[in-house]
């Protein structure tokens, strides 16, 4: 979403609401939901701690009704484009996974996103994934091995992988690339290697046309996001690694808006002599749990 657009459904509302109804079946799939019981002093705790910096912001900078009201139209409008998922996963979630990740062993991960689709195509090491004839961008290798912390390679491990197209542009989210581009869920071989053959995704930037990039801009932040691979590296019986892969030389490296890249997840991808494809090779290890 590389543009502001002149379609009759602004990106903002194909995205925002996709992400919404994307968000409502990840949550009830992907991870489960709190149980049934509210602990009211967790809720006094957190809610409260929320409000009062939302209360010291008002105070410390004398927000006045102008502001607040401007405040309130905002938020109806992240509501009126189901952008909560993006807007959250933008600002807040990279929080919530470094809160995760302090109880996790094995690989670095990162947040998950807004796109993560359910039910996408099931393939075979090595793979390919979903493409057009004619797909654009520079062709690349993603290979490597999943291990458990003690280097017993993974039989049964699979890798579900999404990215953008060399547009930047989600399958799913955006109305160009078809249902299913450039994602899928690979099986890996009985050592738990795996061989993905797809194109390089380009930087990102969140949708300019709705709230939460109207509000990016009116900041002066950047709304863009550096080209990044996703991946939900899985096996039975251990915990789930969400993850994202960047690129060297990335100009938005360091400045991602979701606050989401990580030295440690950065490729550099090398030719293959193969035309103008490139690979990169890069292992994963889990944590035995659920
Ligand atoms: C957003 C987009 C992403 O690709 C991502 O990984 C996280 C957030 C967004 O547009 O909100
Ligand atoms: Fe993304």
């Amino acid at each position: 979403m590389t543009t502001t657009n002149d379609q009759s459904v602004s990106d903002a509302v194909t995205a925002g609401s996709h992400a919404t109804e994307s968000a409502r079946a990840g949550l009830s799939n992907l991870r489960e939901g709190a149980g049934g019981t509210v602990d009211q002093q967790r809720v006094a705790t957190v809610v409260g701690a929320a409000l009062e910096g939302i209360r010291a912001a008002i105070r410390e900078n004398k927000v006045t009704y102008e502001e607040f009201d401007a405040f309130k139209r905002w938020l109806i409008a992240v509501s009126d484009t189901g952008e909560w998922p993006l807007f959250l996963d933008v600002y807040l979630e990279f929080e919530v996974e470094k809160v995760a990740a302090e109880s996790q062993q094995g690989s670095i991960g990162t947040i998950l996103g807004p796109f993560w689709l359910d039910g996408q195509a099931q393939l075979d090491t090595p793979a390919t994934l979903p493409m057009r004839d004619d797909e654009p961008g520079t062709p690349m290798i993603l290979a490597g091995q999943v291990t458990s912390t003690d280097g017993t390679p993974l039989r049964g491990a699979t890798v579900d992988i999404w990215h953008t197209d060399d547009e930047g542009w989600y399958s799913g989210f955006a109305s160009k690339p078809p249902a299913g581009n450039l994602r899928g869920v690979v099986r890996c071989d009985d050592e738990g290697r795996f061989e993905i053959h797809t194109r390089k995704p380009a930087p990102y930037t969140i949708p300019l046309d709705g709230p939460t990039g109207q509000m990016t801009q009116a900041a002066g932040w950047s709304p863009w996001r550096p080209a990044h691979i996703h991946l939900l590296v899985a096996a039975p019986g251990h915990r789930t690694l969400t993850s994202q892969l960047f690129f060297t030389g990335d100009p938005y490296l360091g400045n991602d808006v979701a606050s989401a890249d990580k030295p440690e997840l950065t490729l550099d991808p090398q030719p293959t002599g193969n035309g103008d494809e490139v690979r990169s090779d890069r292992d994963f290890v889990l944590e035995p749990g659920d």
